[in-house]
């Protein structure tokens, strides 16, 4: 079971960037992290991240023949503002988890609505580094039950 990590804009300076609400990881150790719990779960993973919609779009569009059975996406400021990563999820038969660090409904008005997550199969928000892990574990039951 491969599953392909997605992170959207401005989290490559994790770490840096604002850490009292997204902590002290860097992206390179979150992966680290993720990559360790995919071999206990027994599945395979890889990683993007961009700061360009169009390169996030192109990833879900062929993740299927890349052979990718599932995504787990953090579109950051991109899950507020993109009808095309939205359309790009509904046209790919690949499902995907949606995943934030922060609890997006505890901070500003702004990031209360996500155009991912009616076309996502569930959300996590709010566990930081656990959300992306508690997202592998919920995409490999997913997977494992359809
Ligand atoms: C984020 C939350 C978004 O609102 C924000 O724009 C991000 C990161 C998170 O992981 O908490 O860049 O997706």
């Amino acid at each position: 079971m491969k599953i392909l990590i997605i992170n959207g804009p401005n989290l490559n300076l994790l770490g840096k960037r604002e850490p009292t609400i997204y902590g002290n990881l860097t992206l390179e150790q979150i992966e680290l992290k993720i990559s360790d719990s995919a071999v206990q779960l027994d599945m395979e993973v890889d990683f993007i991240q961009s700061n360009h919609e169009g390169v996030l779009i192109d990833s879900i569009q062929q993740a299927s023949e890349k052979g990718f059975s599932g995504i787990i996406l953090n579109a950051a400021a991109y899950s507020h503002t993109s009808i095309a990563l939205h359309d790009a999820i509904k046209s790919t038969n690949t499902p995907v988890i949606e995943v934030h660090l922060s609890n997006i409904y505890a901070r500003e008005d702004f990031r209360h609505h996500s155009y991912i997550s009616a076309v996502s199969i569930g959300q996590i928000s709010g566990f930081g580094l656990d959300s992306y892990l508690l997202a592998l574990r919920a995409i490999k039951k997913y997977l494992n039950y359809e």
